[in-house]
C-alpha cells in the first residue's frame, strides 16, 4: 500500500478519471474525500470505496466557488485530520471557437478549470506546510501542451493549468510540497461523448477518431489513475513541476 495513512481530496471525483482515481488512491490505503457538483454520484463513489473496506466521504461542491473550496478543505481536515494529497481534476470543455464563445462560457471554463486550482492551493497549502509537505496533482490535457480545434477556452485554460503547476512547484517546493500535472490524451469518459454532442458528431465516429494515435486506442480512466497514484506517492519523491503526458503517444 503506497498511500497508507494518507488523506486525499479528489475533485470531479464522481465521474470518469476522478472516479477511477478515487478508487485507485483508496486501494493504496488513502482516505479519500470525493468532491463533485453531482452529490449523488459522489456519494456512490464514496460508498463503493467504503464497501471495499476503505475510508471515504463525499462532499458536494462547486470547485469554482471559494466558500465551497474552504468548506471542502475544512470538512476533510475535520473528517480525516489533515490533507496530504490533492487531485485537482474537475474540468469542463466547450467546443467553440473564439467567435462562438460567450464571455459567460469563457469565465465558467476558467472558473472550473483554473480558478479552482488556485483556490484549492490557496487553502490547502498552509495545511500541507504545517504537516511538512504533500503532493498536489492537477489535471491538464494534451491540449494544454499543444493546440486543438474549436476549443479556445479549454485550450487556454489547460495551458494555464500546466504553467500554474510549474509556478506552484517553485513557490512551495521548499516546504516539501510537490506539484505536478497529469496530461491525458483522449480517455473514455462522459466528457468525450459530451464533446461529440456539442460538435453535432456521431459519438461512434468521434470515439474512433480519438483512438487514432500510436497505441491505436483511447485511454481508460484507470490508466490515468495509476499515473496519479505514482505522482501522489513517495515513488515520485524527486518529481515536481513536471507535465506528465499519459496519452498513448498522441503528443509524440
Ligand atoms: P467527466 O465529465 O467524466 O468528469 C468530470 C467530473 O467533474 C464530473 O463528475 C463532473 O460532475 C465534475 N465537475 C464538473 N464541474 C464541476 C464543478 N464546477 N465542481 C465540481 N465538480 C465538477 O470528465 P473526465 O473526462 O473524467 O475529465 C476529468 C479531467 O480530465 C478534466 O479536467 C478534463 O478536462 C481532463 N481531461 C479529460 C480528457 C478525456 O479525454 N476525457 C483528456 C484530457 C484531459
Amino acid at each position: 500500500m503506497r498511500l497508507e495513512n494518507k488523506k486525499a481530496i479528489v475533485t470531479g471525483g464522481a465521474g470518469g478519471i476522478g472516479r477511477a482515481t478515487s478508487l485507485a488512491l483508496a486501494a493504496e490505503g488513502a482516505s479519500v474525500a470525493v468532491v463533485d457538483l453531482n452529490a449523488e454520484a459522489a456519494e456512490a463513489v464514496a460508498a463503493e470505496i467504503r464497501e471495499a473496506g476503505g475510508t471515504a466521504v463525499a462532499i458536494a461542491a462547486d470547485v469554482a466557488s471559494e466558500p465551497d473550496i474552504e468548506r471542502v478543505v475544512a470538512s476533510t481536515v475535520a473528517e480525516f485530520g489533515g490533507v496530504d494529497v490533492v487531485f485537482n481534476n474537475a474540468g469542463i470543455i466547450r467546443r467553440t471557437t473564439a467567435v462562438e464563445t460567450t464571455v459567460e462560457e469563457w469565465d465558467r471554463v476558467f472558473g472550473v478549470n483554473v480558478r479552482s486550482i488556485f483556490l484549492m492551493c490557496k487553502h490547502v497549502v498552509p495545511i500541507m506546510e504545517a504537516a511538512g509537505g504533500g503532493s498536489i496533482v492537477n489535471t491538464g490535457s494534451g491540449w494544454g501542451l499543444k493546440g486543438g480545434g474549436q476549443a479556445i477556452s479549454y485550450c487556454a485554460s489547460k495551458g494555464a493549468v500546466v504553467n500554474m503547476t510549474r509556478a506552484l512547484a517553485i513557490d512551495h517546493g521548499p516546504a516539501g510540497i510537490r506539484v505536478n500535472s497529469v496530461n491525458p490524451g483522449d480517455v473514455n469518459t462522459g466528457m468525450l461523448s459530451d464533446e461529440a454532442r456539442q460538435l453535432g458528431q456521431d459519438p461512434a465516429a468521434f470515439l474512433a477518431e480519438a483512438a487514432d494515435r500510436p497505441l491505436r486506442r483511447m485511454g481508460q480512466p484507470s490508466e490515468i489513475a495509476q499515473a496519479v497514484v505514482w505522482l501522489a506517492s513517495d515513488d515520485s519523491s524527486y518529481v515536481t513541476g513536471s507535465a506528465l503526458v499519459v496519452d498513448g503517444g498522441g503528443i509524440a
